[in-house]
């Protein structure tokens, strides 16, 4: 049976996915990314579950301090957006652009979003090139209940 490329990406691409920075931290490092492939996974104990790319500078972050931020982006955030997918000039380098403090976990929470979440690593799945994190939701900030930013609304796309 060979497997239909063309249908794969069309039905893959209409799996609806809403925008997140992703916020790691080891020691003093602090670094951020764009991050689409995210949902909720268990309600108790409530847990997330993200695909990360391998070859990212966040991924190892994630494997070695075993927890991460999720950062939720209201509906005009779509440039914040733009800057943390592409590249930067160091590790952190694209928080220039968007003031952040740390949670009660110590990782990056962005001063201004709908608010965010921080999470521990209780599993990982690497077999292809992202690995499925899935991760228990640790602290919860609501900053302002409003409409986040949905990935068809942009005209970009992530999957396939
Ligand atoms: C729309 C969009 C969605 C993305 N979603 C993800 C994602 O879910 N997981 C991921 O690892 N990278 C995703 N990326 C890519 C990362 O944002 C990008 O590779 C980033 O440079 C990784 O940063 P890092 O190497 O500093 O960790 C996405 C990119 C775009 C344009």
């Amino acid at each position: 049976m060979s497997l239909d490329l063309e249908a794969k990406k069309v039905l893959l691409r209409k799996i609806p996915h809403g925008l997140f920075i992703c916020g790691v931290r080891e020691n003093e490092d602090v670094n951020g990314f764009t991050a689409s492939w995210v949902t909720q996974g268990s309600f108790d104990p409530p847990l997330v579950v993200m695909g990360v790319r391998a070859d990212g500078s966040s991924h190892a972050i994630i494997q070695r301090t075993r927890k991460f931020s999720l950062n939720v982006l209201r509906e005009d955030q779509k440039d914040l957006a733009a800057v943390f997918f592409k590249p930067q000039k160091g590790l952190g380098g694209r928080f220039e652009s968007a003031p952040y403090t740390f949670g009660p976990c110590g990782l990056p929470i962005l001063e201004n979003s709908i608010g965010a979440i921080e999470c521990e690593l209780v599993g990982e799945v690497e077999k292809g090139d992202h690995t499925v994190f899935v991760a228990e939701v640790k602290s919860a900030r609501l900053i302002e209940d409003c409409n986040s930013l949905i990935l068809s609304s942009t005209g970009w796309s992530y999957g396939g």
